[in-house]
């Protein structure tokens, strides 16, 4: 492999949408944040240099970082964020992945506007397992909010109210033509010539939404999910959780009809929780290279989406996935356990300050929780502790690996959905086989939880609704060709059973991938041990490591 560098500015730049200009933070000026390429193999070298008034770090969602947590990025797990004036370098080399990741910053929500795709290709002669497309496309999905969104989750945080919803949906950063105020130009259009294969490299960058995609009158095949090929599927909608990154072939029709050559690609959330997000479904163009190409793209019919709550449709869609298992992509799933986990994920309260009023479920505060612990952000690093083996004043005991209460979806709710507080972690030994089931226990109505672990993919072995059972489930697991991810969208009122191989020794952040869930500390970590060859250990941390 070579060696890629790159340099990220990050500084403060007016951006217009919806009619309203705001400064936000960028890298290199750009919104969406610039692209970066590599390929298998490759090293990859991004200087930061913080030109703000405020911490920020970045995170390379999905690259697996073997034995360098050091440039992992999760602020106050892996490194202390870079303070304004200051500068780091993280370098990383891509080893066996190939396919669409992103990046994006990892401390509060700065991530809403900075973001970009991180695009792995094949080594050098080695081909995609299907037939390459003419050209590829990256398109990331987000969410823009008019207010500023630290204001927006500080309040949200202090009154212990759900926060306020973004006010559009955007493609690549650009809202359409379906909100008031957009022009043209702020709609992103696609252009494509007739009977072409394109490679639709999607990313869902937004905040807090599942989102549902697809294109009027157009198929999209499906061949890759979170950099790992699939066997490849044909869907008229997909749906695509926070975190996740789906490659899609989407074929133009060899003579689109002459009235008819642009036609609306549309994106809207998936959710339970009704009235708590805007449903407004966000388009964007494609339009065929054309002699005289439409007047107007304003008014073109949408394509049809499943409602807003279908969880079926989605259920059947997440069903299709299966690794390629082919010989020379094999799916090394672990066939036998080390160590079973069970984790319930969900929403919970906290008591209201005698001193305060609250606005969250029945005068409390919101806060979320896995196995009822709601995940404290420790002062410094958890790499650096657990590397130096000092833990004293960082960490408190061990994450809990069972649910403290029995979950069941058929009894009462519970009357205390109170939560416990702590910076716990699950210490493991290098190289165990790890089987993590996770219930969904949607205590305050129903939702779904995408589930983002770092420093791993995992096989999905399993998943349903209602209550897992650890006796008739197991037997029904796919330990064959399960899909391998590093998100999974824990079902709503459901349960989704993974397997992954402890083989990274650092400490690795599992978390709910939408940021108002990570906020109030749906999100653990895994710390896990070298292992006795050279090899097997951390790297020592980069001199530049920042300090807290
Ligand atoms: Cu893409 Cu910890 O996040």
């Amino acid at each position: 492999g070579v060696t890629r560098r790159y340099t990220f500015n990050v500084g403060m730049t007016s951006v217009t949408r919806l009619c309203g200009t705001k400064s936000i933070p960028t890298v290199n000026g750009q919104f969406p944040g610039p692209r970066l390429d590599a390929r298998e193999g490759d090293r990859v070298v991004v200087t930061v240099h913080n030109r703000m008034s405020r911490n920020v770090s970045f995170h390379w969602h999905g690259i697996r970082q073997l034995r360098n947590g050091w440039a992992d990025g999760p602020a106050y797990i892996t490194q202390c964020p870079v303070q304004p004036g200051q500068s780091y370098v993280y370098d990383f080399t891509v080893t066996g992945q190939r396919g669409t990741l992103w990046w994006h910053a990892h401390l509060s929500w700065l991530r809403v506007h900075l973001y970009g795709p991180l695009l792995i290709l094949p080594e050098l002669g080695v081909p995609y397992p299907f037939a390459a497309p003419y050209k590829e496309v990256p398109i990331l999905f987000g969410e823009w909010f008019k207010a500023d969104t630290e204001s927006v989750i500080s309040q949200a945080l202090q009154t212990g109210a759900g926060p306020n919803v973004s006010d559009a949906y955007t493609f690549n950063g650009l809202p359409g033509p379906t909100y008031n105020c957009s022009s043209s130009k702020d709609t992103y259009t696609l252009k494509v010539r007739p009977g072409r294969t394109y490679m639709l490299r999607l990313i869902n960058s937004a905040l807090n939404d599942e989102l549902f995609f697809g294109i009027a009158n157009h198929t999209l095949t499906v061949v890759e999910a979170d950099a790992n090929y699939i066997k490849p599927f044909t869907v008229t909608t997909l749906v695509i959780s926070p975190g996740q990154t789906m490659n899609v072939l989407l074929t133009t029709s060899a003579s689109p009809s002459s009235q008819s050559q642009s036609f609306a690609m549309a994106i809207a959330p998936y959710t339970n929780t009704q009235g708590t997000f805007d449903n407004t479904t966000a388009a964007a163009v494609l339009q065929y290279d054309a002699p005289t190409p439409p007047s107007s793209t304003q008014n073109l019919p949408l394509p049809a989406l499943p409602r807003y709550n279908d969880t079926s449709a989605v259920a059947s869609f997440t069903s299709n996935f299966r690794s390629l298992a082919s010989a020379q992509y094999p799916a090394r799933v672990p066939q036998a356990v080390d160590r079973r986990v069970l984790f319930t994920v969900g929403l919970g309260t906290d008591p209201c300050p005698s001193n305060q009023t609250c606005q969250g479920p029945n005068g409390t505060k919101f806060a979320a929780s896995i196995n009822n612990n709601s995940f404290v952000r420790p002062r410094s690093a958890l790499l650096e502790a657990h590397y130096q083996r000092r833990y004293a004043g960082v960490l408190m005991a061990n994450f809990p690996t069972t649910p403290p209460h029995p979950f069941n979806y058929t009894g009462a709710p519970p009357n205390n959905t109170f939560v416990a507080h702590g910076t716990r972690v699950v210490p493991v030994k290098f190289n165990t086989s790890v089987e993590l089931v996770m219930q969904g226990t949607a205590i305050q109505g129903a939702e779904s939880h995408p589930l983002h672990m770092h420093g791993f993919n995992f096989f999905v072995v399993g998943q349903g609704f209602g209550n897992y059972d650890p006796i008739n489930d197991p037997a029904k697991y796919n330990l064959v060709d399960p899909v391998e991810r590093n998100t999974v969208s824990v079902p709503t009122a459901g349960w989704v059973a993974v397997r992954f191989l402890a083989d990274n020794p650092g400490v690795w952040l599992m978390h709910c991938h939408f940021d108002v869930h990570l906020s109030w500390g749906l999100s653990m970590a895994w710390m896990v041990d070298d292992g006795p060859l050279p090899n097997q250990k951390m790297l020592p941390p980069p001199s530049d490591l920042p300090k807290c």
